[in-house]
């Protein structure tokens, strides 16, 4: 059960964090994996240590939103691989610059950031991959989202969420469009990861976790054990669906 041996999986955003950690437990169920990062020696990072495991896994650079660079890269790693890409995990969200202010003091420079990564950049990636998958009948495309898509914060996220929920849009209607062709797409919402633990004041995190009722952050491993059974052949019959990652959080 859960087995990816022979599946190729690729995971944008995957230099650090929840992507990094998701790519690690699909190679380690056998998936050989494509980790794209802006960042080069971030890629280069995490596909070292998961060749280290003795799993298999390339690193590949490239912006994400940007269209034609997607597909070049994309083409790239299916020949190096031997295959065209049947599992896809579009991590990346997180855009480089200041987005994150009040709604209010954004411009239309700024506002563009997470949308064009949250919903651009997604599109490009499935772009690149979807014939291949409804073509031989099979494939995997996992969203990874936020519970801000569904629900007013005030916190400075009103792009970030715009993004987010623009991209949950898009994959229920891809999700519809391909399921004839044993193609599944889903979404993981995911609450508060643990790497915020290193970016925020204690008394902060403390006030987040108290509303969690697991009573803890989000574990990137976890998360990537949820990207697992999505894709899975076990999770064949699942497809169109939201699911909130986050420790039982009501206020998402
Ligand atoms: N961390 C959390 O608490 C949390 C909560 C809810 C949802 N999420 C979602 O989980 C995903 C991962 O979050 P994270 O905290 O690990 O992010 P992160 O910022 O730690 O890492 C994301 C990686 O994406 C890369 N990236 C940024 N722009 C890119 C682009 N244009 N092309 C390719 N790569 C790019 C960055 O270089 C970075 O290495 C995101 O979609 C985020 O919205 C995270």
């Amino acid at each position: 059960m859960f087995d990816l041996q022979g599946h190729r999986a690729l995971i944008t955003g995957a230099g650090q964090n929840v992507g990094a950690a998701m790519a690690t437990v699909l190679a380690r169920q056998g998936a050989s994996v494509i980790v794209n990062d802006l960042h080069p020696e971030r890629a280069e990072a995490v596909a070292d240590a998961i060749r280290a495991e003795g799993h298999s896994a390339i690193a590949s650079a490239w912006d994400v939103t940007d269209f034609d660079s997607t597909i070049d890269h994309v083409r790239a790693a299916e020949a190096e691989l031997g295959g065209h890409v049947d599992i896809l995990v579009n991590n990346a969200g997180v855009a480089e610059g200041r987005w994150n202010l009040p709604f209010r003091e954004l411009t239309p420079d700024l506002w563009r950031l997470p949308i064009d990564l949250n919903i651009y950049g997604s599109l490009n990636c499935t772009k690149a991959v979807i014939d291949g998958m409804c073509d031989t009948g099979w494939g995997r495309v996992i969203q990874i989202s936020s519970g801000s898509a569904r629900t007013g914060q005030n916190i400075n996220v009103s792009m970030y969420a715009t993004g987010k929920s623009g991209v949950e849009g898009f994959i229920r209607h891809l999700a519809a469009e391909t399921g004839q062709y044993g193609v599944t797409a889903n979404i993981l919402a995911l609450g508060q990861q643990s790497n915020l633990a290193e970016m925020m004041p204690p008394e902060i995190v403390d006030r987040i976790v108290a509303t969690i009722p697991i009573g803890r952050l989000g574990d990137a491993e976890e998360v990537g054990a949820a990207c697992v059974y999505l894709a899975s052949d076990q999770a064949g019959g699942l497809t169109g669906q939201t699911i909130d990652f986050n420790g039982g959080s009501q206020t998402r």
